[in-house]
């Protein structure tokens, strides 16, 4: 029984997802995900291109509002309207697709300048912090290149170490890898490998699948706004219980046998 912990009982999730909702007018994309992601753990969502991955992630941080349900992050409640959400968002790293770096800064200015407008923190401070986070990324050799001279692979690690100098709770990851050329993924892939290793509670929608099985704790496979499975990695992707698990998984592991199907 820790300190923390009083009653005895488990501990809070990190990430606690109930009754989630979200329409876009008349679409409803999200339709009622029940999702709970413990501390230090790593959970993957795997699904088709519209089933409502991304918006899942978008809801979390509120970048959408949800039309019901209730998000919970570090125990504080994201989706209550008197939620201080500049505070919550704080503590919630986001990497999308696309790195989005400014491109007139260099990496080191682009993971100090929201450490200092937005969490006021001091020069010094924030280049000490900004330099460990790009050595942690491999970086250390670039903390003065501008984007352009970086490859994608480079300018996502750069997009993480500045995610990671805010000092988040939890780490979201939309499709990091998606956008990188083949042989630039294995890098970006290494350093979320490095951080599941030290504890860090993810939550990463990806299509990388010994990816998925390697290093999530869970895989949930989302189809048409809804959770259709969920469990260990290695039983969802190798052995899945339902059959738009195996039809999605087949195409996703087998693109070129999936196309002559077709
Ligand atoms: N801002 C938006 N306005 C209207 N429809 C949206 C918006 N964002 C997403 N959608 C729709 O919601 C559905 C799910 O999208 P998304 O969450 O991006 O799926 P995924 O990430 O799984 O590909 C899609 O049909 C998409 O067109
Ligand atoms: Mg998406």
């Amino acid at each position: 029984m820790s300190a923390a912990d009083p009653e005895g009982g488990a501990p809070a999730p990190a990430i606690e997802i109930a009754g989630l909702r979200k329409a876009f007018g008349d679409h409803e994309v999200l339709r009622g995900i029940d999702l709970a992601v413990a501390a230090g753990e790593v959970v993957c969502v795997i699904g088709p291109s519209g089933s409502g991955k991304s918006t899942l992630l978008r809801c979390v941080n509120l970048l959408e509002e949800p039309t019901g349900g209730t998000v919970r992050v570090a125990g504080a409640e994201v989706t209550d309207p008197d939620a201080d959400i500049d505070a919550i968002r704080r503590g919630i790293g986001m990497v999308f697709q696309s790195f989005n770096l400014f491109p007139h800064l260099t990496a080191l200015g682009n993971v100090t300048v929201a450490q200092r407008k937005v969490l006021g923190r001091g020069r010094a401070e924030a280049e000490r912090i900004g330099r460990e986070g790009l050595a942690r990324v491999g970086l250390a050799d670039k903390v003065d290149a501008y984007p352009d001279r970086l490859s994608g692979g480079q300018q996502q690690r750069v997009a993480i170490a500045r995610a990671l100098a805010m000092g988040p709770a939890v780490m979201l990851f939309d499709e990091p890898t998606s956008a990188l050329d083949p042989e630039l993924v294995g890098d970006v892939l290494g350093v979320m490998r490095d951080l599941a290793a030290e504890g860090m509670t993810m939550l990463v929608v990806t299509h990388e699948m010994s990816f998925a099985r390697e290093v999530a704790d869970r895989v949930v496979f989302m189809d048409g706004g809804v959770v259709v499975e969920e469990g260990p990695a290695a039983r969802v992707i190798g052995a899945p219980e339902h059959e738009r698990t195996r039809a999605f998984l087949s195409r996703v592991l087998n693109p070129a046998a999936a196309r002559v199907g077709e």
